[in-house]
């Protein structure tokens, strides 16, 4: 996805998921952002712990805005905290219309190379280290289904 520079905006939040919400909603989540997102241009990565969500939307300012509003009001979360909001040169996630990851695929070798701490805690995270551990994450989830993908295709032959 294209962008002139000066248009590119990125957010990123850390909130709770709302007593009542369960995995269930989370399929939820991502099937609205993958309706939503394309048309909108946001691209961005969805992490989700016991502890919380962590989210990164980048795209046009009025469209990172809108969905971040949308998200603010959802009841699936609460005490939304923003982490990082800006101008952003480029998008870390363009493949991805929402990346979805697990904090338990966020495993102790990768909180450790971007000083994280020993447990994954989304309200703990500077700006630097959410971005950080979302894009190595989705890009090592990217990197496992590919495997998996090749695998099943020496399966079929
Ligand atoms: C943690 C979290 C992340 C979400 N991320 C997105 C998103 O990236 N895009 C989106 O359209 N909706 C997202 N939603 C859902 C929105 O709050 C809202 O339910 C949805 O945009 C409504 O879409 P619809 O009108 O197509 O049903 C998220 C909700 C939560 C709780």
């Amino acid at each position: 996805m294209s962008d002139s520079t000066e248009s590119l905006f990125r957010l990123i939040y850390a909130s709770r998921m709302s007593r009542g919400t369960g995995p269930k909603d989370i399929e939820g989540i991502l099937e609205a952002s993958r309706r939503n997102n394309p048309s909108l241009g946001v691209t961005g990565a969805l992490c989700y712990s016991v502890r919380g969500f962590v989210q990164c939307l980048e795209g046009d300012r009025k469209a990172v805005n809108d969905i971040f509003r949308r998200i603010v009001r959802d009841s699936r979360n609460e005490e939304v905290t923003l982490i990082s909001y800006g101008p952003a040169p480029d998008r870390r996630f363009a493949e991805w219309t929402m990346a979805y990851v697990r904090a338990d695929e966020v495993d102790q070798a990768l909180l450790a190379r971007h000083g994280a701490g020993r447990e994954f805690d989304p309200y703990g995270l500077s700006a630097d280290q959410a971005l950080g551990l979302l894009e190595d994450t989705a890009r090592e989830r990217a990197a496992f289904l590919a495997l998996q993908k090749d695998k099943l295709t020496v399966r079929e032959e």
